[in-house]
């Protein structure tokens, strides 16, 4: 591999954000919740521009609501997981399902997409081969996917909310180990409300591979581990 642009210019770096990337180049890769620094190296103007300042960035054309970051880390991990199901938790305009079935035909893979929302999507939107839309409510999540018969590894993301915390508990008894639940938008006051069931560990890897909590998934990529 490569080296990056960062490991050749280091010393451009102040010392102590030479101590962070350090500190993350050596971190184990999947960390309990609660031993997570809640510090972030993208600053929140950056942060909240990453998205797209005039307009929000599309997908085919269609409006799809995430940063830059995340638009940079679903793919790989997509790759890596190679998820049979990817179940969704707020479609939006139906861009995300559908960048995501788009990747996942793009990489051979044969996943479905699977997108609720409690006002799912208009239909010319809605038509495509691997996503599935329907219409449900977080708040009663029991029943809404077919948890017992999807096929797994799962990418679970939840980009509603609601009831996160419950939606979390719900989900982990069905994940099975190496599954994964991706929280979005859980920088600022979401995180300090946070629940996370013990066996769903954050990856490091992937929360901090562009710095520190460089995702809209502040210390919520988790993935269900043995523990
Ligand atoms: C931030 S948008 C989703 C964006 C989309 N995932 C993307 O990346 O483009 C949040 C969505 O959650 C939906 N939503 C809000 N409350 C909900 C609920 N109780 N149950 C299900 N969906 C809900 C909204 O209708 C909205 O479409």
């Amino acid at each position: 591999m490569f080296n990056t642009y960062l490991k050749k210019n280091l010393n451009v770096l102040s010392k102590d954000k030479q101590k962070d990337v350090e500190n993350i180049l050596v971190q184990p890769r999947y960390i309990p919740y609660n031993d997570r620094p809640t510090t972030n190296h993208i600053h929140i103007d950056s942060f909240l521009m990453s998205q797209g300042v005039k307009d929000c960035m599309t997908w085919r054309g269609i409006a799809l609501g995430k940063s830059v970051y995340d638009f940079a880390l679903i793919p790989m991990m997509i790759w890596e997981i190679q998820p049979a199901s990817i179940l969704e938790i707020g479609s939006g305009e139906g861009a995300s399902a559908i960048w995501m079935a788009d990747l996942c035909k793009s990489y051979e893979l044969s996943t479905k997409v699977y997108s609720m929302d409690i006002e799912p999507p208009r239909i010319h939107i809605r038509e495509h081969e691997r996503v599935t839309f329907f219409q449900g409510d977080s708040r009663e999540i029991n029943n809404k996917f077919d948890v017992e018969n999807l096929p797994h590894p799962w990418i679970i993301l939840e980009d509603a909310h609601i009831e996160v915390n419950r939606v979390m508990e719900y989900f982990e008894k069905h994940m099975h180990i190496g599954d994964y639940m991706i929280i979005e938008d859980t920088r600022g006051r979401l995180q300090t409300k946070l629940e996370v069931p013990s066996t769903l560990h954050v990856d490091a890897y992937y929360c901090d591979y562009f710095g520190r909590n460089a995702t809209s998934a502040m210390n919520t990529i988790l993935c269900k581990r043995n523990v």
